[in-house]
């Protein structure tokens, strides 16, 4: 019933690409190496997933947000966007607006309502697929956490539209996914998003998998869980009350505890730290002269999931940072909300993440393991999950893939417009670059090599203009040659050719 209603919704294109196969895809995912000061929040720490949009498709790398639900693209001309990929709607043949403000926009923060076909490395595929077009993005919080467009890939289950809208959802109710399950790597040794299946190959140990709980609305955020606490450097829990909630946030750099007082009011859970400081509500670690190790674990369902110091909780020593000193990235919690404990991706960068979206009668589950390749000792790997959730049977059996779907290489709307071949640049020694636009000037012969122009007659003054009997090929006036004398004047081929231009007339 429900394919029956999808193909109806997208006619033809669902027909024509209806090589809808159960399958799934792995993308490449995009991290930075090292996350950067907390306080520094013009620079974007994010995780991006490279997606295609439109008719032929374009790339745009979408920022991964694990707490919301919404999917955008920032347009080709938007107003002060940030993200180095974008989307231009008058590329696309298959673009439609639907005539509507996006609902969520802001003031800073707005756009439309559009439909396009979207696809996840030309594998899975969601034709007439509604999203914003966001063309303004002013706002400078969203400008350094958000780039290039917004996966939100939490499928809200107190949202009444949100579980069926999701394209999570479409995907699975389009019959193309293996399974309603989506894999996470967000360290920096081998990132990537899986959707549809999770591939063993990317965690070690058991997949310790916890309900999501629906809070109540005073949470401010929904993809909350419980945890069992959070460890300090002698494996105590640092007191900050029992049956704590959490959530997962990829798009804050640091891990928000409800009191980082607590946390280092003692070495049993800082570590050996001497002359540690906060320095504009900053955690910070003296670092010029040995590096610390910044010590922190979630624990999850009776497991403990180290959190890494090195390039992800312990920020690098810049020129910003204050003198000999680098800050850690563990904050106080902003507010007195639910959920107590945000872990951002400084956790997430030491995980292995799944996600078992909500489908119908079963909720939506989180599974924690240890990427592969991660430092992890076999002790640590070989945890065994204190409880196995209640709809375990019924909504946590996959399939595993029995081998990996290549992305098909799309020729993207943006590459159609460069040039085929190479064009050297002025004042540069490097190798040459591909032309926007170039080869739709194909018509015009003017930069033809030297010998196939044909020889100008001698003159004995080259002040008359013109000069030559005009032939068909050749320019009727004379034209300066860059960094030559005056009488470098040269008559150009095919330029009478080009009557709108009227670039170096003499
Ligand atoms: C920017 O967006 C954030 C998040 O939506 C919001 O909290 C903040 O008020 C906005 N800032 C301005 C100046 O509008
Ligand atoms: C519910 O989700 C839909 C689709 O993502 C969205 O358009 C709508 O604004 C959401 N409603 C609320 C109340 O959040
Ligand atoms: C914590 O949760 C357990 C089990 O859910 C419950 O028995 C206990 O009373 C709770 N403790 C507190 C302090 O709320
Ligand atoms: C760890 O340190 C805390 C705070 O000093 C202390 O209360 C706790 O007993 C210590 N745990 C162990 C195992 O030493
Ligand atoms: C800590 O501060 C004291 C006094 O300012 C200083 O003597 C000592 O060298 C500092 N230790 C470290 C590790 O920076
Ligand atoms: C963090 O929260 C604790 C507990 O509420 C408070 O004592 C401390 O002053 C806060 N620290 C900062 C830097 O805001
Ligand atoms: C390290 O930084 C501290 C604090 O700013 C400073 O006193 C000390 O001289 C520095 N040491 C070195 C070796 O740079
Ligand atoms: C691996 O982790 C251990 C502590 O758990 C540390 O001593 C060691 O330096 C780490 N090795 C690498 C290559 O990061």
């Amino acid at each position: 019933m429900r394919r029956f209603r999808v193909i109806c919704l997208f006619g033809l294109t669902a027909l024509s690409s209806s090589a809808y196969a159960t399958s799934w895809a792995a993308l490449p995912m995009k991290v930075p190496r090292f996350l950067v000061d907390a306080f520094a929040v013009t620079i974007f720490n994010g995780p991006t997933v490279s997606t295609y949009f439109g008719t032929p498709p374009q790339e745009v790398d979408l920022t991964v947000d694990l707490a919301t639900d919404w999917l955008a693209a920032y347009a080709y001309d938007c107003v002060l966007c940030s993200g180095g990929t974008s989307f231009n709607a008058l590329l696309s043949s298959s673009f439609q607006s639907l005539n509507s403000a996006w609902a969520n926009s802001i003031p800073g923060f707005s756009g439309t309502e559009v439909m396009d076909w979207v696809s996840f490395g030309g594998i899975l595929n969601a034709p007439g697929r509604q999203f914003a077009l966001i063309d303004s993005g002013a706002n400078q919080t969203l400008q350094a956490a958000i780039q290039s467009g917004h996966l939100g890939a939490f499928v809200n289950p107190s949202n009444d539209t949100s579980p069926s809208t999701h394209i999570f959802s479409q995907l699975y109710q389009s019959g193309q996914l293996l399974n309603p399950v989506v894999g996470f790597r967000f360290d920096p040794l081998n990132p990537k998003i899986t959707i549809g299946a999770l591939d063993p190959a990317d965690y070690d140990g058991n997949l310790n998998w916890v309900e999501i709980n629906a809070p109540s609305a005073s949470f401010d955020s929904l993809n909350t869980f419980s945890i069992d606490g959070l460890k300090g450097y002698n494996g105590s829990f640092i007191p900050f009350g029992n049956n704590l909630t959490a959530n997962l946030d990829s798009l804050v750099s640091a891990i928000a505890i409800p009191s980082v007082s607590t946390y280092i009011s003692s070495p049993g859970f800082m570590g050996p730290i001497v002359n540690s400081t906060m320095s504009s509500g900053v955690l910070a670690y003296p670092c010029n002269v040995t590096t610390p190790y910044v010590a922190l674990s979630a624990t999850i369902n009776g497991v403990d999931y180290q959190i890494e110091s090195t390039s992800s909780l312990l920020r690098p020593y810049t020129t910003t940072s204050f003198d000999g000193y680098c800050s850690v990235g563990i904050v106080n919690k902003s507010d007195t909300l639910l959920p107590s404990v945000s872990l951002g991706l400084p956790f997430l960068r030491s995980v292995y993440l799944a996600y078992r979206f909500p489908t119908d009668g079963c909720p939506g589950h989180y599974g924690f393991a240890f990427p592969t390749g991660a430092n992890r000792t076999s002790s640590q790997i070989s945890q065994i999950p204190a409880s196995t959730p209640t709809k375990s049977a019924q909504c946590l059996q996959f399939t595993t893939p029995t081998s990996t779907p290549s992305p098909y290489i799309e020729v993207t709307a943006q590459q159609k417009l460069l040039s085929s071949d190479k064009y050297d640049v002025y004042g540069e020694t490097n190798e040459g670059v591909y032309l926007v636009g170039v080869d739709d000037l194909s018509q015009m012969d003017f930069l033809a090599p030297a010998s196939a122009a044909p020889a100008p007659a001698p003159s004995s003054s080259s002040t008359e203009v013109p000069m030559f009997v005009p032939k068909p090929t050749q320019s009727s006036g004379m034209y300066g040659v860059f960094n030559t004398p005056q009488h470098g004047l040269v008559t150009l081929v095919g330029v009478d050719d080009l009557p709108q231009m009227v670039w170096y007339a003499t």
